[in-house]
């Protein structure tokens, strides 16, 4: 028995068409068929932003935006981030089940194994300006591993993507951590492989001297975090890790899109920004201000409104919890009263309730980071290092996929029609 079809009727020839609908999709490409004449390219599908377009079937990550639900393979995020660490959840989301304690015990030593960062690449992060941009920093470091591991352009073998996939996850918090001491002006401390992912980042990042210990409140809390950035389903990031690794270049260049395209305000850079306009608003009673700036749109509410969810995020959920253990103890962070402030006004007003406009996982996580002592700008950095195990899934699950096919969209013309170049316009013409 044939299954459901969409039956269309094109107005403008009369003609019928049917398309079969599976997984509550059609076909784009189905469309080409319904053509106006004979010489009619066919029919296209026009979405900016790609709000209704599925671009790849997936198995990692679940969201239901109407329900704020958000599951990696299968299993809620809330219990993952009570109850496993963050390798566990790395593992799962690569390979698609948690780990036994020897796969467990396997996975986190090949990372550690990769946690060391080339002394040229240490160069390289050596040489950008103190000031500049975080994010760029990151990005170029993670580029420049490609110029290391020729072998990594061979994406079709499922040992060598394995390969590039530990270096990326074991080497990013080390290039974030070289990248904050370049910039702080401080020498880099080296991987400590006997610590825990979450702590021997820390440690890299804050030990000045060897009597620096990693608190393990802090640790816990930044593995969670770590946990809840490790995916996201196709957003812009995974899309340009996708789309960039559909070429079949190696994954250091397709991940550097991701982080690239991460550092944007609307995406990663989100938590730097709620913090900036925290900082800005400086005070509860300014709040009320703020919120009608962003209703007469002349501003955005950072950290507020997601494409998927229309709910509450259940990262900024767990988040927000999260901030009070660490504050108890690092002290509260100030600018927590503003945060709440602003959280209760606007999910009171009917701009925000009207458009389910919701906080979302950048607008609580930004305070805990600066609680712990992270300065702002490298707080989309520190999503990048949990969101690079997903990326590396999402590029993996892609390359294993038979449809894959090259990243190509279509366009829709409106620039001139043919038109003949004329005589002579400037006297720069070439001879
Ligand atoms: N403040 C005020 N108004 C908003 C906001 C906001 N933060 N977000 C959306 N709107 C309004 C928007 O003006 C529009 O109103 P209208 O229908 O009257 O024109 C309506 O809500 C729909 O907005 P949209 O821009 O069409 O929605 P989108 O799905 O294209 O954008 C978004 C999603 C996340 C880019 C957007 O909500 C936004 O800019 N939020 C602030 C930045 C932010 O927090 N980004 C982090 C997202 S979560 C983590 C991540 O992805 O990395």
């Amino acid at each position: 028995m044939p299954g459901p079809v969409l039956s269309v009727t094109d107005s403008r020839t009369g003609r019928q068409y049917e398309f079969s609908i599976e997984e509550g999709t059609i076909r784009a490409i189905d469309l080409r068929q319904i053509k106006d004449s004979e010489e009619d390219f066919g029919l296209m599908a026009y979405d900016p932003g790609f709000t209704n377009t599925a671009c790849c079937r997936s198995e990692i990550t679940y969201i239901d935006g109407e329900r704020g639900i958000l599951s990696y393979r299968g299993y809620p995020i809330e219990q993952l981030a009570e109850s496993y660490d963050f390798m566990s959840v790395s593992y799962l989301l690569l390979h698609g089940e948690l780990p036994d304690t020897q796969e467990y015990g396997n996975w986190a030593s090949q990372i550690r194994q990769h946690l060391d960062v080339p002394e040229n690449i240490q160069n390289l992060i050596g040489s950008f300006p103190q000031d500049g941009f975080s994010m760029g920093m990151v990005m170029s470091s993670v580029a420049a591993l490609s110029s290391y591991y020729p072998e990594a352009l061979d994406v079709e073998d499922e040992a060598s993507r394995r390969l590039q996939i530990y270096r990326l996850v074991g080497k990013i918090p080390t290039i974030a951590a070289y990248v904050h001491r370049r910039k702080v002006g401080q020498p880099y401390v080296a991987p400590n492989k006997e610590l825990s992912y979450a702590g021997n980042f820390l440690n890299m990042m804050f030990a000045d001297d060897a009597s620096y210990v990693v608190n393990s409140s802090i640790e816990k809390a930044m593995d969670v975090l770590f946990v809840l950035h490790a995916d996201h389903e196709q957003n812009c990031s995974a899309n340009a890790m996708r789309s960039v690794g559909t070429s079949r270049t190696d994954p250091y260049t397709a991940a550097a899109a991701a982080v690239g395209a991460l550092g944007g305000p609307l995406h990663g850079g989100a938590n730097e920004a709620v913090l900036r306009m925290l900082e800005k608003i400086g005070s509860k009673d300014r709040v009320a201000a703020h919120v009608k700036l962003a209703k007469e749109g002349e501003i955005r509410l950072m950290g507020f409104g997601h494409r998927v969810y229309k709910n509450y995020d259940p990262r900024a959920k767990i988040i927000k919890q999260l901030a009070s253990q660490v504050f108890e103890v690092t002290g509260s962070n100030p600018l927590l009263d503003v945060a709440l402030e602003l959280e209760r006004i606007a999910l009171e007003d009917e701009y925000f309730v009207k458009r389910k406009l919701y906080p979302n996982v950048d607008f609580y996580s930004g305070l805990i980071y600066q609680a712990i002592g992270f300065p702002t700008d490298m707080f989309p950095v520190l999503f990048a290092i949990g969101r690079t195990i997903g990326w590396a899934s999402q590029w993996d699950e892609s390359l294993r996929d038979p449809e894959r096919k090259i990243a190509r969209p279509r366009q829709i013309y409106y620039g001139f029609p043919r038109r003949e170049v004329p005589a002579q316009k400037s006297s720069n013409v070439s001879e």
